[in-house]
C-alpha cells in the first residue's frame, strides 16, 4: 500500500447540538459544548489511518491547547504529524458547528493557523530533511496526494504541483466551496465534490442551469473544465463517478439513521485515498468510501465517529 499525504488544515471543532438550527436574529438553546478533533485535511487523514493507511499530514497549529489536542488526537488515529507546524503568533483553527435533530449541520470556520500554510512551508516539506524532526519527505513515494480548500489557494497549488512532481495521484476536495480556477484543476487527477458544488464548478455559481441530476451533463460539463475524473457525493444517497467518456455509476450507500453529519465528507474522502493508494479503481474505491462514511453519520462529531476496520466490518 502507498503512502497518502494530506497537505491542508485542523480545526478545534466547537460543537452543539440543537432541536432546530436558529433564524437569524433567534436564540435557541443547545446541548453541553463539546470540543472535538476536527479541519477537513486533519479528518481526511485521521479516516485514511484509522482504517490502516500510512497517511502523513501536512498543516499548521496554533502553539496553544487545542493545536496540542489536535495534533495528539491525529497521531491517536495513526497519522504521522511530524509535518504538522506550530506557529507562535497565531490561534489554532476553529470551527463553529451546530447539529440538528437530523444530523444535518452548519459550520462557521474561523482560519487562524491554517491561514499562515504557505507556499514556502509545502516546499519546505516536500524537501528531503524538510519536516520538522528534520526527516524525510512527507511526497517521497507517496501514492496519493489530498487537499481541500480550507487553506490558501496557492498552498494547495503548491501541494498539487509537488504531489505532480512526486508521481503521487492528486485528489482534491473542492470544499469549502471556491471558484478554484483552471491552475488547480490542470494538476488535479480526481475531483471530489458535493452536488451543491459540482453545481457551482460547472455554471459558475448559477446552479439553475445545472440538472445535478443528469449526470452525464454534469460529467461532460467537468470535462469542459478539465475535470476528467471526479466523485459527487450525494449525501445518504451515496455518490456518482463520473470518468469522462464513460456511463456515470451511481453507488447506493447503506441506510443509517443520521446522528451526526459532521464530517462524513472527509470520512469519504480519507476512504477513496486508502483505496486508492492499494490500487483500486475509482468506482471500488468509492463504494467502500459510502460506507465509511455512513459509518461516520451514526456517531456524534468528524473524527470521533470514524471506524476501524473491525468496526467497519461488523457495520455494513
Ligand atoms: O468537514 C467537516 C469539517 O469542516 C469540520 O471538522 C470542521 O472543522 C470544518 O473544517
Ligand atoms: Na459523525
Amino acid at each position: 500500500m502507498g503512502r497518502i499525504v494530506i497537505v491542508g488544515s485542523l480545526n478545534a471543532d466547537l460543537v452543539v447540538q440543537t432541536p432546530r438550527f436558529p433564524r437569524p436574529g433567534e436564540t435557541v438553546h443547545g446541548s453541553p459544548l463539546q470540543v472535538l478533533p476536527g479541519g477537513k485535511s486533519s479528518n481526511q487523514a485521521a479516516a485514511a489511518a484509522r482504517l490502516g493507511g500510512d497517511v502523513r499530514l501536512v498543516g499548521a497549529v496554533g502553539d496553544d491547547g487545542q493545536g496540542r489536542m489536535l495534533v495528539a488526537a491525529a497521531r491517536d488515529a495513526g497519522v504521522d504529524t511530524s509535518s504538522v507546524l506550530t506557529r507562535a503568533d497565531v490561534a489554532t483553527g476553529t470551527a463553529v458547528i451546530t447539529v440538528d435533530e437530523a444530523g444535518e449541520n452548519t459550520i462557521v470556520i474561523s482560519a487562524g493557523a491554517n491561514g499562515t500554510l504557505s507556499p514556502d512551508d509545502v516546499a519546505r516539506a516536500a524537501s528531503v530533511g524538510g519536516d520538522s524532526q528534520g526527516g524525510d519527505s512527507p511526497f517521497d513515494g507517496a501514492a496519493v496526494l489530498g487537499l481541500c480548500l480550507e487553506v490558501s489557494l496557492e498552498t494547495v497549488i503548491a501541494a498539487a504541483r509537488a504531489g505532480r512532481d512526486a508521481g503521487a495521484l492528486v485528489l482534491t476536495n473542492v470544499s469549502p466551496f471556491a471558484e478554484v480556477g483552471d491552475e488547480l484543476l490542470s494538476l488535479t487527477d480526481v475531483v471530489l465534490l458535493n452536488e451543491h458544488e459540482a453545481a457551482e464548478l460547472v455554471s459558475g455559481g448559477d446552479v439553475a442551469d445545472c440538472a445535478p441530476s443528469d449526470w452525464a451533463v454534469v460529467s461532460r460539463a467537468l470535462a469542459g473544465r478539465g475535470v476528467t475524473r471526479a466523485v459527487v457525493t450525494t449525501g445518504a444517497a451515496g455518490c456518482t463517478v463520473l470518468v469522462d467518456g464513460e456511463p456515470p455509476v451511481a453507488v447506493a450507500s447503506p441506510r443509517v439513521t443520521a446522528v451526526d453529519t459532521t464530517g462524513c465528507g472527509d470520512a469519504f474522502m480519507g476512504a477513496l485515498a486508502l483505496r486508492l493508494a492499494s490500487g483500486d479503481g475509482l468506482a471500488d474505491a468509492a463504494r467502500f468510501a459510502v460506507r465509511v462514511a455512513s459509518f461516520a453519520a451514526t456517531r456524534v462529531g468528524a473524527q470521533s465517529s470514524y471506524p476501524t476496520p473491525e468496526e467497519l466490518a461488523a457495520f455494513a
